[in-house]
């Protein structure tokens, strides 16, 4: 038979040497292979009348939708290319529902398999370790079990790549023995026991990844062996602190993330020699002391971030060599003195919020400066104290709730509360104060977002059946840290209400079911939900679920806070789907409130009331305005004729009219510039002449005006002396004593 295939192939091989390469054909035993694994993985569009290595009828994707990959790749340099063998196969994105396929030995030179994203289930063959892959990666799948021990045997091996499935078990030692080993990525399973002393062989390594999971024991101080370590990721993986001094010696790392260790206090691990670090992370690691000053001499620095651990003391000056990192999270710390200039005008990408920091106010001090998220940074200064942010919000009453639709528009529920709007979409750190009693501070950025938008709220892509699904359309998302906190509150008992619903992954039998988003929650400081995941209490992805707590209120402020403690998938469906998601919040008293005080202070009632009070007080300006507007003119001239400070009387335009007869023609004696001259006689029987400005032009009155200014000003035997003037409606009239000449020819 193999004699027989030999004889085939050189014959094909001498008779179309030209064609040799169009000619090729998949050995006939990797095809059959090729239909048995397609039947266990549930891989059915492949076209067998095709040969599997000519890259036709699907057998690659040659435009690939984004996350989607579709490719068998084969070596077609055997026999002087007549032969072909399979050395990769890659099917990503693809939703496959079967199982691994155990039988990969028949494929004797394959040396990769990329099952990304699919719905495979069952637990990784054993008889994988005959094989002598270079690559495995299973990330995003259902797979459970433990990692088989023979996989150690695969001395070809490189990368094995396993993150968001459902694994378990403890690490069989026998992986110490992988001797090509470079990537070896377990996050989001359910590993446990320690990681094996072996593993201290593992010198190879360049990526090590074991978030979220239940390892136990401490972080082993072996690591230092891993000298050629560019990326280390242990983020909330059960492994207790403190940092193992050893890394220290780990010069070439460029990602270093560490979170969530339970542990005994430590202080700041010694940094010094990695000069190549871009990522930073070391958050919630129970870290205490001073900021170190070498910190700013990492200048290669993108995202540092030391949040929530017990910093204390001043921001060190050399620190300033961080001008460019592009995000620096100090949040939840216990840092104190100035804030340096410098951070300041770093605006959203920096994050002080919850420290102890000095901050000089001159009047009242403000949650954030410059757009720096300065919330509860706790000791504002101002001239006479110490005082907190937030007293720069004033309380004119007490008010008895809070409804907040997060991340979504206004919404009315039938005849109950109005949930606020929120869909101020924020930066990677920011302090966002309602027009309602509540504002919120939120901390971080989306590492590694692959998301189709970059947005911290996030809309439902999928139909939502539950009751009043607009209050779980929207959602505001965080990376990190949310901060709610309510102001103006009256003291007493409140029930604290929270819905949740699932809208970021699919309900169906896609990759994209499989996520797992988990997170803590705190009410008034206290934790009160601890790794909460809202489909596994939901009862689904897309149900909604409401979650109720008590929180006395004495200092009229709640606080709600939603942070990511480092668990959960975190690229499911696609990179940057992690951290606290929620829906609305709803604040309700326990009690009833005392009526002088207006109970749901931004209920409908009030909220209406508020509207017609400031439509009424707008339509009154615009009415003072407008009538300001039309009797400008006689108010400016009242102004100016006040200005003049006159010697001379005012008539009323009923006593001009007696004294001229009503304007009698009779009476008329000349016509000036301005207007006809009237003879008059005034009750006490003065002789008067009174000269009526006709034409009301600007010009005529300012011009009115001077010549009152000008005459009442002058005494002159030849001319007439000013005795009064009149303004009353459009009639302007200036009467004199005795007639003269000169004045009436003007
Ligand atoms: C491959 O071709 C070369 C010359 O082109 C020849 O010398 C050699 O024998 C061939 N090998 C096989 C296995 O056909
Ligand atoms: C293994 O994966 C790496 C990273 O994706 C890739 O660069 C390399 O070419 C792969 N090796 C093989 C043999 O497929
Ligand atoms: C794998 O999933 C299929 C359905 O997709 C199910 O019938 C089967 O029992 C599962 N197998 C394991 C080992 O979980
Ligand atoms: C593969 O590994 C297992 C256990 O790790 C070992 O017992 C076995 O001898 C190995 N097989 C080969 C072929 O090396
Ligand atoms: C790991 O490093 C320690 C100390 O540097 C050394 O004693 C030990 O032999 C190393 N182990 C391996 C496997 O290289
Ligand atoms: C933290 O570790 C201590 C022992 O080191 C253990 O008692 C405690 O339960 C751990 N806490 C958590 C939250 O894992
Ligand atoms: C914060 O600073 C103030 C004054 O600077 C100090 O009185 C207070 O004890 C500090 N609080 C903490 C928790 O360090
Ligand atoms: C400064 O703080 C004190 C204490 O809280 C307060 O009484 C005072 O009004 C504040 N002064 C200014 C200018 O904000
Ligand atoms: C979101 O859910 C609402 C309520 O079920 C629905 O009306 C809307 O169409 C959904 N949005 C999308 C994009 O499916
Ligand atoms: C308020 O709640 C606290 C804690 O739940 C409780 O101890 C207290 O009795 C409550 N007060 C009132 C007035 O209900």
């Amino acid at each position: 038979m193999l004699l027989l295939r030999l004889l085939l192939a050189s014959t094909v091989t001498f008779c179309f040497s030209t064609f040799a390469y169009g000619a090729s054909l998949l050995a006939g035993d990797e095809v059959q292979a090729l239909r048995d694994i397609a039947k266990t993985m549930g891989k059915k569009d492949w076209d067998f009348s095709v040969d599997p290595c000519s890259g036709q009828s699907g057998w690659t994707t040659p435009y690939p939708v984004k996350g989607l990959e579709n490719a068998v790749t084969c070596d077609c340099t055997f026999f002087n290319g007549t032969e072909c063998h399979v050395i990769s196969i890659v099917l990503k994105a693809q939703n496959l529902p079967g199982k691994l396929p155990p039988d990969l030995g028949r494929f004797p030179y394959l040396q990769e398999i990329d099952l990304t994203r699919n719905y495979l289930n069952g637990s990784i063959p054993p008889e994988w370790g005959s094989t002598k892959l270079v690559n495995i990666s299973l990330i995003g799948n259902r797979l459970t079990g433990s990692i088989p021990g023979e996989l150690a045997n695969i001395t070809t091996l490189k990368s094995f790549t396993v993150e968001y499935n459902q694994l378990s078990g403890i690490l069989p030692s026998e992986l110490g023995n992988m001797s090509s080993i470079e990537r070896l990525l377990l996050s989001s399973n359910y590993f446990t026991g320690e990681l094996p002393s072996s593993f201290a062989n593992l010198t190879t390594l360049t990526d090590f990844r074991i978030s979220d999971n239940q390892f136990s024991g401490k972080i082993p101080n072996y690591i230092q062996n891993w000298t050629n370590l560019d990326k280390l990721v242990i983020q909330a993986s059960g492994l207790n602190g403190p940092i193992p001094t050893g890394i220290a010696v780990l010069g070439e790392l460029t990602d270093l993330r560490i979170s969530d260790l339970n542990g005994s206090e430590a202080a700041f691990p010694l940094l010094n020699d990695l000069t190549k670090l871009k990522k930073l992370i070391l958050r919630s690691c129970n870290i205490v002391g001073q900021l170190p000053i070498f910190l700013g001499t990492m200048t290669s620095l993108k995202t540092l971030d030391l949040s929530f651990n017990k910093l204390s003391g001043a921001i060190p000056d050399r620190l300033s060599g961080l001008q460019k990192t592009d995000y620096i999270y100090l949040t939840g710390n216990l840092l104190t003195g100035a804030v340096p200039l410098w951070m300041l005008n770093k605006g959203d990408q920096i994050d002080l919020s919850y420290n102890n920091f000095t901050v000089e106010t001159s009047g009242q001090p403000e949650c954030q400066k410059r757009s720096v998220n300065l919330f509860a940074s706790s000791s504002m200064r101002n001239t006479s104290g110490v005082v907190s942010c937030l007293r720069s919000i004033r309380c004119p009453k007490n008010l008895y709730n809070l409804h907040i639709n997060c991340g979504g528009k206004e919404v009315t529920l039938d005849g109950s509360a109005t949930y606020n709007d929120d869909t101020n979409d924020v930066g990677s750190s920011s302090f966002f104060q309602s027009s309602h009693n509540w504002a919120f501070s939120s901390t971080g950025d989306f590492l590694d977002d692959d998301r189709p938008t970059k947005t911290y709220i996030w809309k439902n892509s999928s139909r939502l059946s539950m009751n009043n699904p607009e209050l779980y359309m929207d959602a505001r998302l965080s990376p990190l840290s949310l901060t709610y906190y309510a102001f103006c509150l009256g003291s007493g008992n409140y029930t604290v209400n929270l819905h949740f619903a699932e809208i970021m992954f699919t309900d169906d039998k896609t990759y994209s079911s499989l996520g797992r988003r988990i997170f803590d929650v705190y009410i008034q400081g206290k934790r009160v939900l601890k790794d909460f995941d809202i489909v596994k209490v939901a009862g689904g992805i897309g149900k909604a679920v409401k979650q109720n707590f008590t929180a006395v209120v004495t200092g009229n402020t709640i606080e709600i806070r939603f942070y990511w403690a480092g668990k959960g998938t975190t690229g499911i469906p696609y990179r940057g789907v992690y951290g606290p998601l929620i829906s609305a919040i709803a604040v309700d008293p326990d009690f009833i409130p005392p009526p002088e005080d207006e109970s749901g202070g931004i209920s409908i009632g009030v909220v209406v009331g508020i509207v017609a009070a400031g439509a009424f007080v707008i339509l009154l300006i615009l009415a003072i305005l407008w009538w300001k507007g039309c009797l400008s003119q006689k108010n400016t001239m009242e102004q100016d004729l006040r200005g003049l400070d006159l010697q001379t009387g005012k008539f009323t335009l009923r006593q001009i009219k007696a004294a001229t007869n009503n304007f009698d023609a009779a009476n008329k004696i000349g016509e000036g510039g301005f207007g006809p001259v009237y003879k008059g006689l005034l009750a006490d029987g003065t002789v008067i002449a009174v000269k009526q400005l006709s034409a009301k032009s600007k010009q005529g009155n300012r011009e009115f005006v001077n010549e009152i200014g000008m005459i009442s000003a002058l005494q002159h035997p030849h001319l007439v002396k000013l005795y009064g003037c009149c303004i009353e409606g459009n009639q302007l009239l200036l009467g004199q004593k005795n007639i003269g000449c000169n004045w009436i020819g003007q």
